[in-house]
């Protein structure tokens, strides 16, 4: 099983990261100091990192009302497909490796840009994109706020007709049947 939820020693991470108040939406800024944060932090995460031969790894590393913390493990054959965050924003660090981001355009060819260990970035909720492995074993650090619940997942039509499925963020994101890349 590739997914799993935060264990004990999630909690820690909060001792080291941003100060929140009760009830703070992290911002674009935030989120990319957070993931920075815990980039430079690999004894909260590196007993979590795995790679499958079966699949994408992710792990909930971090949930409470403000944020939402994932590890993912990348090989090039993983592929999130197209999606988005539903009311998100989000930001990725990435630790090992090369993870790619690729953005859709209409009637132009999607906007393709590798992320090399040591770089990250952040998105607003307004953001389209599919992530995958640039190199095998890469490593990346994920934040969303306020924490995922949905998320839209995107397929193609043979006609090129796209559709959005509403997902939850516990399922494993992949292309869809029929997905045109
Ligand atoms: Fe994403």
């Amino acid at each position: 099983m590739r997914f799993s939820e935060p264990d004990r020693g999630a909690a820690d991470l909060t001792l080291t990261t941003l100060a929140q108040t009760e009830d703070h939406i992290l911002d674009r800024r935030e989120l990319l100091a957070y993931v920075n944060e815990l980039a430079r932090t690999p004894e909260l995460w590196q007993d979590r990192v795995a790679f499958d031969t079966g699949g994408r790894h992710f792990v909930s590393i971090l949930r409470d009302h403000n944020v939402d913390v994932w590890l993912l493990c990348w090989n090039t054959v993983d592929d999130t497909g197209w999606h988005d965050h539903d009311i998100s924003s989000g930001a990725v660090a990435v630790v090992q490796g090369v993870v790619r981001e690729t953005t859709p355009r209409m009637a132009a060819d999607p906007i393709t840009s590798d992320f090399a260990a040591g770089t990250a970035f952040s998105f607003g909720p307004d953001h389209i994109h599919r992530m995958a492995g640039a190199v095998d074993g890469s490593i990346s650090i994920h934040a969303y706020s306020p924490p995922l619940w949905r998320m839209g997942q995107y397929s193609f039509s043979r006609e090129g007709v796209m559709r959005r499925v509403s997902v939850s963020y516990a399922d494993e994101l992949r292309p869809l049947d029929g997905v045109a890349s």
